[in-house]
This record gives C-alpha cells, sequence and structure tokens, in this order.
C-alpha cells in the first residue's frame, strides 16, 4: 500500500484564517490567537482497517501492542514511514506497548441501572491504561512531538490525571516534565503520582483555570505546552474512536457519551470522527454527549443559552467570543467558583471550547450535567460490574440515564461512553460506602472475634 508515509502541518481552526505552519514549530496557537489541527496531505484508504486488525497479532513490536501506535498511520505527523520500524521506533513514545489497549465493554449492571439492554450501551474504560486515565492515549503523541523536537522540559497544568500521564512517560524520556496544580483541588492519588515519578510539582494558590493560564503564558514564552491545547496531543486521543469503531466493527453507534472539562475528548472525538467521514470510512455520524458536572456547567449553560437566552454555536468558525466573555465576566462578578465532587472536571473556563463547538455541531450534539450525587451513585453502579471509575467518568452513567429517561437516547439505540479514568481518591469510596442513605452504599459488617 503506498500510504504509509504521509506529510502533516498545522493549520488553523477557523475556516476565514486557514494560515498554515510547519510541524516544527513550537506553537499552540494560530498569529489570529485562535487554536491549531494537525493536518494530513493525503486521504487514508478504509483498507487500513485490516492492517490495525492484524496488528493485534504484535508480532514482538511494541508499536503494535500499543493501542495508539496501532493506528499509527492516522496519527503519524512524524513524516517517517509507519513500517519503517528502525525509523520510528526512534521517536514514538510508549509505555512498552501498554497504552490504549482497552475497548468497549458490556456491563450487565449498568444497563440495567441506565434502563438499557445489555447489549446497547456499552463502556469503555480508558482507566485501564497504564497511567490510570484516558490521558496516555494523548501524551504518547504529545510526547512524540517534543522528542522529535529535542525538548528537554515540557509543562502542563493539572486536575491530577494529565500531570501524573505525563510524569510517567517523561520518566524514560530523559525530559523534565513541570506540573502546575491547584493546590488542594486534586485526589491525592495523583498528586501521588506526580511525586512518586519524580516530576517537577508547582502548587498554585488558585484553581486549576488558574494553573493553566500560568502554563499558556509560560508558553507563549516558548515552553513546551502538554495541556490539551497541544494539537499533537489530541491526535493520539482520536484512538479511543478508532478502537470504538474497530470493536463495532466500524459500524457507527448512534451516540457517545463522555466527560466536559477542557473539551480534549471532545475536540480529539470529533476530529476522529471528521476525518473518517471526510475519507469516506464511515457513513453515519454518532451524536456526542458531552457531559457538565452541575457545580462546573459553563459550557452546560452557555450551549443551551441559558445565559442571554443565545446558545453558543461553532457557526462556521465565528464563535460568539463577546458572549463567552462577558459570561466569564459575569460569574466573576459574582465570585463564582466552578465545585463539583469529579474534581478531574471542575473546569470553569475550557480551553478547547470553540474545537469542541465544532465537534458538537458536527455531530448533531448536546450539552447535559449531572449532580454531583448521581456521579457517585454512578461510580458504585460501576464498580458492582468489577470495573473502577472516578466521579468524573461516572458523570456518563448518570448522563446516560438522564437521557434514556427523558426519551432522548432510545433503548434500541446503540450507546458508547467513554469512562475516562481510574478512582485515584479511595477516602471518598469508602466514605460513600460507609453511609447507609447512600443509594448503593455496601458497609461493612461489624464481627466480634
Ligand atoms: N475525565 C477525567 C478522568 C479527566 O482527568 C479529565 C480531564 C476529563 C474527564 C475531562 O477531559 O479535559 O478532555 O474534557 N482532566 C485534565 C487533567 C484536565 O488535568 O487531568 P477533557
Amino acid at each position: 500500500m503506498d500510504l504509509m508515509k504521509n506529510e502533516a502541518y498545522l493549520q488553523c481552526i477557523i475556516p476565514s484564517c486557514g494560515k498554515k505552519y510547519d510541524t516544527s514549530e513550537i506553537r499552540t496557537t494560530c498569529d489570529c490567537g485562535n487554536l491549531l489541527d494537525v493536518k494530513y496531505r493525503r486521504a487514508f484508504n478504509k483498507r487500513l482497517t485490516y492492517i490495525f486488525f492484524a496488528r493485534k497479532n504484535p508480532l514482538g513490536n511494541i508499536f503494535n501492542e500499543s493501542g495508539v501506535w496501532r493506528f499509527r498511520e492516522l496519527v503519524n505527523f512524524t513524516g517517517y514511514d509507519s513500517e519503517d520500524y528502525d525509523n520510528y521506533s526512534r521517536v514514538f513514545v510508549s509505555f512498552d506497548g501498554a497504552e490504549g489497549r482497552t475497548r468497549p465493554y458490556e456491563m450487565t449492571k449498568v444497563a440495567e441501572y441506565v434502563g438499557m439492554p445489555r447489549e446497547n450501551v456499552l463502556f469503555q474504560p480508558e482507566g485501564l491504561n497504564p497511567s490510570g486515565s484516558f490521558k496516555d492515549n494523548g501524551i504518547s503523541t504529545g510526547l512524540t512531538h517534543a522528542k522529535m523536537l529535542g525538548v528537554k522540559e515540557v509543562i502542563c497544568a493539572s486536575t491530577g490525571n494529565t500531570s501524573a500521564s505525563l510524569a510517567m512517560y517523561v520518566a524514560n524520556e530523559g525530559i523534565r516534565a513541570g506540573i502546575y496544580i491547584p493546590k488542594e483541588e486534586i485526589a491525592p492519588g495523583k498528586l501521588a503520582q506526580a511525586f512518586q515519578f519524580n516530576a517537577d510539582i508547582y502548587q498554585v494558590n488558585g484553581n486549576f483555570d488558574d494553573a493553566l493560564e500560568v502554563v499558556l503564558r509560560k508558553g507563549r514564552k516558548g515552553a513546551y505546552v502538554m495541556n490539551s491545547v497541544n494539537p499533537f496531543r489530541l491526535e493520539g486521543q482520536k484512538t479511543m474512536i478508532y478502537r470504538v469503531l474497530e470493536h463495532l466493527d466500524w459500524e457507527v453507534p448512534d451516540w457517545i457519551v463522555f466527560p466536559r472539562g477542557n473539551m480534549g475528548n471532545c475536540s480529539a472525538f470529533g476530529k476522529a470522527i471528521i476525518e473518517l467521514y471526510e475519507w469516506g470510512w464511515i457513513k453515519k455520524k454518532p451524536r456526542f454527549v458531552a457531559v457538565d458536572a452541575k457545580g462546573s456547567n459553563t459550557f452546560f449553560t452557555l450551549y443551551n443559552g441559558f445565559y442571554r437566552n443565545e446558545p453558543l454555536r461553532w457557526n462556521n468558525g465565528n464563535v460568539n467570543e463577546e458572549l463567552i466573555e462577558e459570561y466569564y465576566a459575569y460569574l466573576e462578578e459574582k465570585g463564582w467558583k466552578p465545585k463539583t465532587c469529579a474534581t478531574a472536571i471542575q473546569i470553569g473556563r475550557p480551553v478547547n471550547i470553540k474545537k469542541g463547538l465544532r465537534s458538537l455541531d458536527f455531530t448533531e450534539g448536546i450539552s447535559v450535567e449531572v449532580e454531583d450525587s448521581e456521579m457517585e451513585d454512578g461510580v458504585a453502579v460501576v464498580g458492582s460490574n468489577g470495573f473502577d471509575c472516578e466521579q468524573a467518568s461516572a458523570a456518563c452513567v448518570a448522563a446516560i440515564k438522564k437521557l434514556v429517561k427523558g426519551e432522548v437516547i432510545k433503548r434500541d439505540d446503540k450507546v458508547v461512553a467513554i469512562l475516562t479514568g481510574r478512582l485515584k481518591d479511595p477516602d471518598t469510596i469508602v466514605r460513600y460506602h460507609s453511609n447507609r442513605e447512600n443509594r448503593f452504599a455496601n458497609p461493612p459488617r461489624t464481627l466480634n472475634p
């Protein structure tokens, strides 16, 4: 096949600008201030799906074991031929092939809880990744870009999972990770990972949005930023969708459900779907469901027009920036801060908001919100199927239940949800299960010896 090699470039996401840049630049934004996409000069042929499948027998190649690099043609911005092992193995970053090896699963008890037949609602537990969250998909490709450019230090702001993943992945690459985390607002297990993997940790007095501002400021001065504004990171996150579709024999589900944080996933998933659609691999579009935590529902509010009665839309790149700024200023004035038990998605100002809007526009997506208690119940129900996920991930379970009840999702629709991360704060679970008032509490029985 002549499709193994492809050239990549960066391009401004706003159609009326469309300015292009070389992939050798360290930049996350266009001169006009908007974000960038990685673009490929040629389309890809669907026959590649046979190759992806064949690589499931890895034949000793860790880049076939990896559920990111198994799809390497579709995320290969390096310019190396995807079959030229000697060359690509020098730059592709992988945790020994361990990332991205999950796929959608049926979970009988969760299906019953949300009110759907078990075969119609599938859950992809990205917590099974080496660092315990979906981030490993994107850190492997993002770091590949940094490595190509000979970067020696990368930085990120984080609600905990990005920093854990980054710290883990740089550990064997001779690169330092500077991580900026909101003080006392991340799960202890995530902080422990950053310590354990020997990252340089900076605790920011403020919340995630404040920490990200610090990092983006450094980025404008030339630092290499590994947050999801990094378009190379989002390339790796596309593979979550490839694994969903591969599992379904490339038949598109009706709905894809995921939590909304900084909208990196919303952006990456949308890019995956848009590209596959443009290349003719899929004929149907799934509808996206982006789920906000109620205590952090800025996107939900804007998208559904609950601020100024004006729904925020992609509008072919003419996003109403004034509306966003005015809303944020209004919240600031009120002294409102995002607050939810799902700290991973406690994000008031999603930095990928425009890309996220583009994805929802293409997929006729919707935005919903769920309560903390609903997420906590969701964690417990997922647990009863032998899987664990954190509160942010369980937002999907709560959202599906709500949408099935409201008959937005029909019982015979096909739904896939991404359970984005493993639980890294066991205290919250012990507390939940110890309190008999919680719906799925499983308190211990006391015995006298
Ligand atoms: N779920 C989990 C478990 C997360 O850690 C995050 C984001 C999200 C969902 C939201 O994804 O940002 O792509 O919309 N965590 C980031 C972090 C912000 O720093 O670990 P998104």
